[in-house]
């Protein structure tokens, strides 16, 4: 039997890349790029060694920010109102790919190196269920022959260096890891205690706000329904318009400002709390730019319908439903409401903090004519009296009542 394996080169699924291996399954190794770091030819040359009949790598970048970034932006999706869901936004990106090297190599199987408390087992296989429903997913961690032996890293190591796996030389930092292009997450090990501070040099992204450049930049977004178009330095002219090249660049200044750095609790789907830190850079600065931009645009009782979508693509996506008819619906309206969300925001971006400096858009209904205390513009004020006095009706009969009652 072939089985396809989500590959990260770290010692977890090379230690599963081995044991799939000895269990009688042909294994290919799947690579998916989606931004991080990483020596792919090593990673190649790794997962040949230990035995991979073919390792595939596969760029994710444009279709990761494209596809499954550009929505979450449009709808400002935040778990828990801190999380920008830097991993679960990946996670469906990489499991259709996944499904689509299954599908065309042939494989029944697929497997995975999440563990058992987790989200990302659930995100991975509702993806993998939903897009191809014969699929059989294998989890190791989930298994108790498999978990029984490696009950710790140590047993990790040991097995690695008897299976031709190259062991790491330099200690691994003492708490789990997922980068990708949008964001990078620190958890478990050190961090699990949510008293104790992390520790400084956690962040690999962003620089600390505290001693970061004292020269701030300013730049210009602009949007196109909801989605990022252009972005312009206004102090050294850069521009960028290609998707990509436009996050990669936010993600270039917002590090070098300390932006987007969080610690936080969150409450997984599993059930349990867990602590991680994040930092998402340009996913923070879209999401402040965005919001600007939408209540500038948007109409008032049309963007509380949208925000209570938003919560709930954000539960959505966090969940591991990326891949079903509710998220297919709030992704169709989120991206109706965003009709008029078109125009340019100006920000300034400065030791930790995005800080809106201007707007501008020609699809607002913003009147500066109607607003204004110099001009009386199209309003007659003495209506506001009428609509204050029936406002209150309400309040008036509602303290009446409690006086009556209660003093
Ligand atoms: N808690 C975050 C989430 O559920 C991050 C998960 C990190 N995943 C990992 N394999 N380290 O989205
Ligand atoms: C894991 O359990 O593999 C990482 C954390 C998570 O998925 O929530």
């Amino acid at each position: 039997p072939t089985v396809v394996l989500a590959y990260s080169g770290g010692l977890d699924t090379s230690c599963i890349l081995a044991w799939l291996i000895e269990k009688g399954y042909k294994v290919i190794a799947f690579v998916a790029d989606v931004g991080q770091k990483e020596d792919f030819e090593k990673l190649k040359q790794k997962a040949t060694k230990i035995g991979a009949n073919k390792v595939i790598i596969e760029d994710l970048k444009q279709l990761f920010v494209e596809e499954y970034i550009w929505p979450a932006v449009q709808g400002g999706a935040i778990y828990e109102d801190r999380y920008l869901l830097g991993t679960a936004l990946a996670r469906p990106c990489i499991g259709q790919a996944l499904m689509k090297t299954a599908k065309t190599e042939g494989a029944n199987y697929v497997s995975h190196g999440a563990t058992g408390k987790g989200n990302d087992q659930i995100r991975f296989e509702l993806t993998c269920y939903a897009l191809c429903p014969e699929i059989q997913v294998i989890a190791p961690w989930r298994m108790p022959e498999f978990y029984n032996t490696f009950t710790g890293r140590q047993d990790l190591i040991t097995y690695a260096k008897n299976h031709n796996i190259p062991v790491p030389v330099s200690p691994k930092a003492p708490w789990s890891m997922d980068a990708n292009l949008m964001h990078i997450s620190y958890e478990s090990g050190v961090l699990e205690d949510p008293a104790a501070s992390p520790p400084d040099g956690l962040y690999l992204m962003t620089s600390d706000p505290k001693t970061a450049s004292s020269h701030s930049d300013v730049i210009e977004i602009e949007f196109k329904q909801g989605l990022p178009v252009k972005v312009n330095n206004i102090i050294d002219g850069t521009t960028k318009e290609n998707p990509l090249e436009l996050f990669l660049y936010l993600n270039e200044l917002g590090g070098k400002h300390g932006i987007g750095r969080i610690d936080i609790i969150e409450n997984r789907f599993i059930g349990m709390k867990s602590r991680g830190c994040y930092e998402t850079p340009a996913g923070t600065i879209l999401y402040e730019a965005h919001l600007d931009l939408e209540i500038f645009t948007m109409d008032r009782e049309l963007r509380k319908l949208k925000k209570y979508l938003a919560i709930k693509f954000s539960e959505q996506i966090y969940n591991g439903f990326w891949y079903s008819p509710e998220c297919e619906f709030t992704r169709t309206c989120i991206a109706q409401s965003q009709s008029n969300v078109t125009g340019t925001v100006l920000l300034e971006l400065y030791r930790g903090h995005v800080s809106i400096r201007s707007r501008s858009s020609p699809c607002s209904s913003y009147n500066q004519e109607l607003v204004s205390m110099d001009v009386q513009g199209d309003y007659t004020p003495s209506d506001a009296g009428g609509f204050i006095r029936v406002n209150a009706v309400r309040l008036r009969e509602h303290y009446r009542l409690k006086k009556r009652h209660c003093c």
